[in-house]
């Protein structure tokens, strides 16, 4: 398959998550550089009025990513009515803010639900069509907390370290197939999520959302928009690893280098962030108070 000059011109891509955030801003890059684009999502209002919003290259399709039925499902369809499925982004995903002490069973099992399993769904639904034609790109989302410490959301961060891995494991796999995959690795962008997003929570009560955001504003948050963009060039790239901001390559450096020095870094951000957010007046929820149905298919 040839990617350039113009590596997305009339490709069929099916975006999870699409309705919101990163996933939402991928379909707009991807149908501005002319891309055909399935935005599937639980939030099936929003992803028909994101995909009304990019015009007549994109539409909304229902998909709860951690029901493996559903996603063959959309899968199957799409193969169906347009033949192929060049590009899977593999992008849902929530998170569970709080330290692990705070964790109930729940606060594991829906993120591993969403960000694990939903991106291995999506590989068996899509991965055999990509090898039958021997050719596709598969695009995970996984996060900068998957490729480094990154302590006060453990099931998140095991989840994307798990992302990481499945991904560069399945990029040695696929090449033989001319089946391409490569990670993505956000830093922190600004996206409904950093507030909890619809299906995530925070294990933190009595926290503003004026606060919440201060905190956030640390890490610089990049604009959604400017992340797809520079995400689908390095996809174009053929990259495996592809980290966003770029400066947050210093820190998976630093990490690499020693991981001992990355866990104790962010020890003292996370003893600074806890500080603050105890002067705040903000309580961690105790584990027998989380709510455990949140973001759960009921
Ligand atoms: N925003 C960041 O700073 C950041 C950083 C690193 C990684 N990420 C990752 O980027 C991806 C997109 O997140 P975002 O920041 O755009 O957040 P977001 O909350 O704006 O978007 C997440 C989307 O996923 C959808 N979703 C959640 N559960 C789903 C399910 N079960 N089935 C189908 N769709 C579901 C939501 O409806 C929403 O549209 C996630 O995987 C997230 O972990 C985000």
């Amino acid at each position: 398959m040839t990617w350039r000059p113009e590596p997305y011109r009339d490709r069929i891509a099916l975006v999870t998550g699409g309705a919101s955030g990163i996933g939402a801003a991928l379909g707009r890059a991807l149908a501005e550089r002319g891309a055909e684009v399935v935005l599937a999502d639980r939030q099936l209002e929003l992803a028909e009025r994101v995909a009304r919003s990019i015009g007549p290259r994109a539409s909304a399709v229902e998909l709860d990513v951690r029901d493996a039925a559903a996603f063959e499902r959309v899968a199957s369809q799409l193969l169906a009515r347009r033949r192929r499925i060049d590009l899977l982004l593999n992008n849902a995903g929530i998170g569970v803010g709080g330290e692990m002490d705070t964790y109930c069973v729940a606060d594991w099992d829906d993120v591993i639900d969403v960000n694990l399993r939903g991106v291995a769904y999506g590989i068996q639904a899509v991965y055999p069509s990509m090898i039958r034609r021997g050719s596709g790109h598969i695009v995970n989302t996984a996060s900068m907390a998957g490729l480094c410490t990154a302590a006060g959301h453990g099931s998140y961060v095991a989840t994307k370290h798990a992302v990481v891995g499945l991904s560069k494991a399945l990029r040695v796999e696929a090449r033989r197939h001319g089946v391409r995959v490569s990670v993505l690795c956000p830093g922190v962008i600004r996206t409904p999520i950093l507030r909890g997003g619809t299906y995530g929570r925070l294990n933190l009560d009595g926290l503003s959302e004026a606060r919440l955001a201060q905190v956030w504003e640390r890490f610089r948050p990049m604009d959604a928009d400017a992340f797809a963009r520079g995400a689908l060039d390095a996809v174009a790239r053929d990259e495996a690893i592809i980290v966003l901001p770029r400066w947050w390559k210093a820190l998976w450096y630093l990490e690499r280098l020693s991981p001992r020095l990355g866990m104790a870094l962010w020890g003292s951000a996370l003893d600074r962030v806890r500080a603050e957010l105890e002067a705040s007046g903000a309580k961690p929820r105790t584990a027998a108070s989380a709510p455990s149905t949140v973001g759960s298919t009921s």
